[in-house]
């Protein structure tokens, strides 16, 4: 057990990752960079509201970093060698539990030193965690990397409230069973007081995995279930959003607006923009969309001289296999495009690896006239609703993988299912040529989708969920 300090947070949020990344250049000076991905753009504005401590890496090995305040709430660096990047972090969250809870799109290994690593550094988070969380204080847990911190945070804090949300989709029984660790990490979430999950499948699938694998005996009821201590952890569905409003806003701005205009002379005032903005993952589809694009392309369906593919990646996991393999294929890929259609003045498609300012991110999503949103498997993706939220005047469109968290709430988006190409080719002509009612009709309502779902009333509903099931089971 760990004493709790009297002058700790109320609040504590736990992630691999912190909202900035520490970078170090070749001349020695320091920057600090916001981190990539959507766990990091939806959980920044609950904490810079609410305060308190965020527990994470970040984000360099070898390396330990003092506290430090940072947009109204402080932060709490947790250091990871590189070896345990290698094993924890590449290894065991994104080489195997990645890979395995996005259907196995690519192939999960499994490594005993992989798992020992997690063991490990889920064990130091949940201590880091323990020393700063208040008496009473409501723990935040987030994500795959560390699925065993609920339990080992509750064995050192007793008195926390704590909370557990998995950003990532959660699998069916069938792959989960696979997993050499299942008990242990069904165990670890089951510490919490309540598990989320983005859509309701996650938590059913999770459920039915309680009923037959728990570590202990346990009764499962609706969404209870009690464990053989009495105690209860509740598993339920919480579809994660953006701020909307700031979105919107920064899109409206003069800056951002100045910004679209010159970023569509750049790119030569094309009739027709769709754009692709992801971190370059295997499971976002950028291969099967590249590839229709391409097809469309050459088969005079789009002209390139009246339409362009902006597809933007970040960078992301460079040293796992499947990620390099990735980025060569698509380099490839936009290569052998480029070079067999369209003109000698301009591309067909437009590529870069790279992260972009989110007011630059806001601006090519004002000039899009067809948002293309493939995944083979995402848990929510935030780059459909940051779309939207940038489209005040109901123009543009939403292509979205059937396949996305996002599209059992963004129901009128044009949906496709990205390993059919030719099914995805006539919903990606179709929304480029819909008339402007169809398409304002369609955008409209993905509007009122994202304007009443907004983050705040996200971690809203989840924070008073835990203090009720809490206060009704503690
Ligand atoms: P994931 O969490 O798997 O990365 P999401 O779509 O949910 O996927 O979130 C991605 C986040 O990263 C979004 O907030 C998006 O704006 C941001 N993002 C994606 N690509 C880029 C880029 N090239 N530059 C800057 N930000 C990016
Ligand atoms: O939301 C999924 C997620 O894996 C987050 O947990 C993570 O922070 C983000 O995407 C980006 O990935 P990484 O932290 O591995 O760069």
């Amino acid at each position: 057990m760990t004493a709790a300090p009297t002058d700790g947070a109320p609040f504590v949020v736990v992630a691999n990752r912190l909202p900035v990344d520490r970078t170090v250049s070749p001349d020695g000076t320091i920057d600090w960079r916001t981190s990539p991905g959507g766990l990091v753009t939806a959980l920044e504005p609950v904490m810079r509201a609410k305060g308190g401590a965020w527990v994470g890496w970040h984000g360099a090995p070898d390396e330990t970093v003092e506290e430090f305040e940072h947009d109204g709430f402080t932060v709490v660096p947790v250091p990871l060698s590189a070896q345990e990047v290698n094993e924890y972090y590449e290894g065991f969250s994104n080489a195997t539990l990645w890979p395995l809870y996005h259907d196995s799109v690519a192939f999960p290994e499994f490594h005993r030193e992989w798992w020992d690593s997690y063991q490990l550094v889920n064990q130091r988070f949940a201590q880091r965690a323990a020393e700063v969380a208040g008496p009473g204080a409501t723990v935040w847990v987030q994500d795959y990397q560390l699925h065993l911190v609920p339990t080992m945070l509750r064995e050192l804090r007793p008195d926390l409230k704590i909370g557990f949300f998995l950003h990532i989709p959660f699998p069916p029984v069938e792959l989960f069973h696979q997993i050499p660790w299942r008990r242990q990490l069904l165990g670890g979430l089951m510490g919490a007081d309540l598990v989320g999950f983005q859509v309701p499948g996650g938590a059913q699938n999770f459920l039915r995995l309680a009923r037959r694998h728990a570590p202990e005996k346990v009764t499962v009821k609706g969404s209870e279930i009690t464990l053989g201590d009495g105690r209860v952890a509740v598993a339920k569905a919480f579809p994660i959003s953006i701020d909307t409003d700031g979105f919107r806003e920064l899109a409206e701005s003069d800056e951002v607006k100045a910004e679209a205009r010159q970023l569509r002379e750049d790119l030569g005032n094309p009739k027709v923009i769709f754009l692709g903005v992801d971190r370059l993952d295997y499971t976002k589809g950028l291969r099967q969309r590249i590839r229709a694009m391409g097809e469309l392309f050459a088969e005079g369906k789009l002209d390139p001289s009246e339409a362009v593919l902006l597809q933007v990646a970040t960078p992301s996991r460079e040293r796992v296999e499947e990620y390099k393999r990735l980025r060569d294929d698509i380099d490839l890929l936009v290569g052998r495009i480029n070079s067999e259609v369209g003109g000698v003045g301009r591309s067909a498609i437009v590529y870069r690896h790279a992260s972009f300012p989110r007011h630059t991110m806001a601006a090519m999503y004002s000039i899009a006239d067809v948002m293309v949103v493939t995944p083979l498997r995402d848990g929510m993706n935030l780059v459909a609703k940051e779309y939207v939220a940038c489209h005040g005047s109901d123009d543009g469109a939403l292509v979205l993988s059937e396949f996305a968290g996002a599209a059992l709430e963004l129901k009128q988006a044009y949906l496709v299912n990205p390993y059919d190409l030719n099914g995805m080719k006539e919903t990606l002509m179709q929304a480029a040529t819909d008339g402007p009612r169809v398409r304002r009709r369609r955008m409209s309502a993905l509007r009122r989708q994202v304007t009443e779902h907004t983050i705040d009333r996200w971690a809203q509903n989840f924070l008073d969920t835990l203090d009720e099931v809490a206060r009704a089971h503690g």
